[in-house]
């Protein structure tokens, strides 16, 4: 007995002993009658914080400075006289008031003229006042897609830090952590008026990471930490503040076409990911339920995990989550996956077919997910092929973004100025590059509006070409010193833009793929244009003015027969020439519009590409001799290529550049390294090569390319020029070079740096020392031409600049001359005042549409420098010149616009007419 109360009670302290081992609590004192632990208050802070919304504290707006006020750098600025876009009632609020900035924070807004003298008296000598005279200002542009800074301007082999290729789900990752505060692009975006970027991880991933807010302007402390606008407090050693809520995070996620895997492994990837996030989630809830009810038994440590910290908050409603993502059924993924587990998506980006799916995106959880997209970059991969230009008015709220580099975001606002153009009316226009974007992001308390950052423009922010005279960041101006130019009045306005209403329904109707081919008036077919305030046509290669009417009474008719001019000016006077009689006329009114000069669109495959990254669509690259041997049924290295043998007509690209009033095309066979081949002009208006007119001519110049290439020296590049230029070759390559060095044909090459474009020019003169004949020499591409301008202009060499405003892509288009207000001059001005000849290009074949714009730009930034006949000219006949196209002046193409008698936001291309195709075509269907 008592051996067994021994044992008993042995048993009960043995059972005891574990018991306070393992599971004292339980097993003693149930529940709430533990003793709290000593941390307890900061696990109930921060069980509570946990169903905090995020966003700004209450107190913030009672600011009184801004916590990125920078002592000693930052004096207030009074502006007098602006006319303010505030952003307010939907982007409708426009005033004429004075604006004062102090401590990094717009203090007010009003008319504060009269009450200058006592801001001086508070503000003593410290007060800056600006006169804006009258100009319109606006919030520092927002950017709500950037990679600013993470991928290198210029682009390094060790500077790329946008994308990760470790693993498809990579929630840990920081675009913070690649931030580099030296690039190139900070100040040439800021020049442009960008003030905030929301810098995003790439699209390598289907989940790539944590995306950041950045200013963009250098900062005292010149870390990228410190460029940050809201950083989550855990960034670093200032760990949540309890008592105040979370600020936003951001996320990048991706669908549809990511690094190596399929649609379906990709959204399975999303799934197992969130399912892991809600794992952790629910044992932090149930952890946060008792703790709150004060059930402290055997609670240990809040359960996380840092891997997945981030998409837990996504799951918490505290991220924003931007995804790139295309197609309906990458929407439709996306869609279903926010639904299964239930956080909303703060943007769709890229989403090119958004438009098409507007019921889907209601269907997202929370509220629809806004849609950040290009105005007109499109159609390079299939995902991009149904992208309209009309998308942004189509859908209710959006942002349009530049994806800094994939566009310079400098031009971000460009892209709101050509969806204006397209329809979007101008108060969304102006918000998505301003409010808008900043809502997106959860910082409409601080930018996008008139809070923080602020731009003078030069013009309407919707005119082309609208430069800012200053940019303030945190009540800092970012411009020293810079060059305005003064713009005609008219500018001041919003731009009158076309009717675009048919072309946007069709788009709809046709799910992405309206018919583009134009109408094309038969054979004998006469056609009027009513109302032309201008003609400008080519005479002996020169870009001359036919007719200009001074007021609306001039306006002259024009009466055009098999796709020429037959008669023009006076009404009475043409209707009764004889080319009429009998002929069933149809007419079109341009409503002062124009004729002027077809373009011509060069530096892109266009031709030879429908779809830039998909290869089944591509005629592909040429061999290059100077990397492996030419197969010997092509000649072996004497081969040479012609870009008129791989020709396809009709892509999109191409129709819609005709559209825009650019109709004829020059390109070089598609290259990779330092050969191209015999380039070849034909016509964008056709539908095959056996179409009259389809050809324009053959083989026109020789092409090369050299530039730093990876594995191939410069040095060796030129090395085989000089050969080929002043050796002995054989073959159908040493003909080619063979007309080059006599003048016959020019050679056309591709070249960046001013130190290759220099070694050119030496090349150039040695030819000539030998044949003594001149040679025709192009450069394309030119980026730091301007730099040799005087030297080029004297070598009679010609440059074609593309991108016609320059970008530091890479190292060797570094020294770029960026025009204002950063220069005076642009490279495009600096060359021509040189006498040099100068014609702008296009890089991809989606932008060559965009050609009237880049010349009427052009002529804009000249501040009158740069005449109308000389603007068609470096878009057309300057190019045919320096790419050796001759063509009789006769068999030009003219197009008819209607609406203004320019190039810019104000006309709309009508009509082509086509001298070589005896034919008038016409784009408006409901005209026929
Ligand atoms: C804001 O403006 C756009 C475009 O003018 C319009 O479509 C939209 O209905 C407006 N929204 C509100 C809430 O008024
Ligand atoms: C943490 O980051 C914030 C935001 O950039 C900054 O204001 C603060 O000074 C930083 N704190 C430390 C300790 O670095
Ligand atoms: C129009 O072109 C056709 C085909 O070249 C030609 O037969 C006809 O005579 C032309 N008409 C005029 C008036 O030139």
């Amino acid at each position: 007995m008592h051996h067994l109360r021994i044992l008993l009670v042995a048993t009960f302290l043995f059972v005891l002993f574990c018991l306070t081992q393992y599971d004292t609590p339980t097993f003693f004192f149930r529940g709430h009658r533990v003793k709290p632990p000593p941390h307890a208050s900061a696990i109930i802070a921060r069980c509570r914080q946990l169903h905090v919304q995020a966003g700004p504290p209450e107190d913030f707006h009672t600011r009184t400075h801004s916590d990125r006020f920078e002592e000693g750098s930052t004096r207030p600025v009074l502006i007098q006289n602006a006319k303010i876009w505030t952003g307010r009632k939907n982007g409708t609020h426009v005033i004429h008031a004075d604006i004062l900035l102090d401590k990094g924070l717009i203090k007010s807004i009003g008319h504060l003229r009269g009450s200058a003298a006592q801001l001086q008296l508070e503000y003593g000598k410290e007060l800056v006042v600006v006169d804006a005279k009258g100009a319109w200002v606006t919030p520092g542009i927002v950017d709500i897609h950037s990679h600013l800074g993470d991928a290198a301007s210029p682009a390094l082999d060790g500077a790329e830090d946008d994308n990760s290729l470790k693993g498809t789900i990579q929630p840990w990752l920081q675009s913070l952590d690649g931030l580099n505060t030296h690039d190139d692009s900070y100040p040439l975006s800021i020049a442009g008026g960008v003030t905030t970027s929301l810098i995003l991880p790439g699209s390598a991933n289907a989940i790539g990471g944590q995306a950041f807010v950045i200013k963009l302007r250098e900062t005292k402390e010149k870390s990228p930490s410190s460029m940050l606008l809201e950083p989550p407090y855990h960034i670093n050693t200032s760990f949540p503040n309890p008592n105040l809520p979370p600020r936003w995070r951001h996320m990048k996620h991706a669908c549809g076409d990511v690094y190596k895997d399929t649609r379906m492994d990709t959204i399975w990837a999303f799934r197992q990911a969130y399912n892991t996030a809600k794992q952790i989630k629910q044992r932090q809830d149930e952890y946060c339920s008792r703790a709150l009810s004060r059930d402290w038994a055997n609670l240990g440590e809040f359960p996380e995990v840092l891997q997945w910290e981030a998409l837990v908050d996504v799951l918490r409603g505290r991220v924003k989550v931007n995804t790139h993502c295309y197609e309906a059924v990458d929407l439709d993924g996306l869609v279903r996956l926010s639904n299964e587990f239930k956080f909303p998506i703060a943007a769709f980006h890229h989403a090119s077919e958004a438009y098409l799916v507007p019921d889907l995106l209601k269907k997202a959880y929370g509220k629809p997910p806004a849609i950040a997209l290009f105005a007109t970059n499109a159609r390079y991969k299939r995902e991009a092929y149904r992208a309209s230009e009309f998308a942004p008015r189509i859908l209710a709220e959006e942002g349009l973004t530049s994806d800094h580099p994939v566009l310079n975001s400098r031009y971000l606002l460009y892209e709101a100025q050509q969806a204006h153009f397209y329809g979007l009316p101008e108060n969304s226009a102006i918000a998505s590059v301003t409010s808008n974007s900043a809502e997106v992001m959860g910082m409409g308390h601080r930018i996008g509006y008139i809070k923080e950052d602020l731009v003078i423009w030069d013009s309407h922010p919707l005119a082309l070409g609208a430069t800012p005279s200053q940019v303030f960041i945190d009540g800092i101006a970012q411009l020293e010193s810079p060059y305005v130019i003064t713009k005609p009045e008219n500018f001041q306005k919003s731009p009158r833009v076309p009717n675009f209403d048919d072309e946007a329904r069709k788009a709809v109707t046709y799910e992405g793929l309206p018919p583009l081919v134009p109408k094309k008036m038969p054979l004998d077919s006469t056609v009027i244009f009513k109302n032309v305030k201008s003609i400008h046509v080519v005479k002996k290669g020169i870009v001359e003015q036919m007719y200009s009417a001074q007021a609306a009474t001039e306006f002259a008719t024009v009466v055009s027969h098999n796709g020429s001019i037959a008669c023009y000016g006076d009404e009475q006077k043409c209707m009764s020439s004889k080319i009429l009689d009998g002929a069933n006329a149809f007419v079109i009114d341009l409503e002062g519009g124009s004729l002027s000069p077809g373009l011509v669109t060069y530096g892109s495959p266009v031709g030879l590409q429908h779809i830039d990254q998909e290869a089944s669509t591509n005629d592909g690259n040429v061999y290059d001799p100077l990397r492996k041997a030419i197969p010997n049924i092509l000649g072996g290295d004497s081969a040479i290529i012609r870009a008129a043998d791989g020709l396809q007509f009709a892509s999109r690209d191409a129709l819609l550049a005709y559209r825009s009033g650019v109709t004829l095309a020059v390109t070089a066979p598609s290259h990779q390294r330092f050969l191209a081949g015999l380039g070849t002009s034909f016509s964008l208006s056709v539908s095959h090569k056996l179409e009259e007119g389809a050809i324009i001519q053959e083989t026109t110049a020789l092409h090369v390319s050299v530039r730093h290439f990876p594995k191939l020296s410069v040095s060796t590049q030129i090395a085989a020029l000089r050969r080929l230029l002043l050796g002995t070759s054989a073959g159908a390559l040493g003909e080619w070079f063979g007309k080059v060095k006599t003048g016959e044909i020019p050679l056309v090459v591709e070249a960046h740096s001013a130190d290759i474009i220099a070694t050119l020019v030496i090349l150039k003169q040695e030819v000539e020392a030998q044949t003594r004949k001149p040679m025709r020499l192009t450069i394309s591409g030119g980026a730091e031409a301007h730099l040799l301008a005087k030297e080029l202009g004297e070598a009679h060499v010609g440059v074609i600049l593309n991108p016609s405003r320059p970008f530091p892509y890479v190292w060797e288009d570094r020294r770029i001359l960026p025009g204002p207000p950063v220069s005076k001059n642009s490279a495009i001005m600096e060359l021509i005042s040189n006498n040099v000849v100068v014609g702008i290009g296009c890089e991809e074949i989606w932008s060559a549409r965009n050609l009237p714009f880049d010349i009427a730009w052009a002529a804009i930034e000249s501040g009158g420098r740069l005449g109308k006949e000389e603007a068609f000219a470096i878009g057309s006949t300057n190019l045919l010149k320096l790419l050796g196209v001759e063509l009789d002046d006769a068999k030009l193409d003219l197009v008819a616009s209607r609406g203004a008698d320019s190039f810019g936001f104000d006309s709309k291309v009508v009509s082509v007419l086509s001298p070589r195709q005896n034919s008038v075509h016409i784009f408006e269907e409901e005209h026929i």
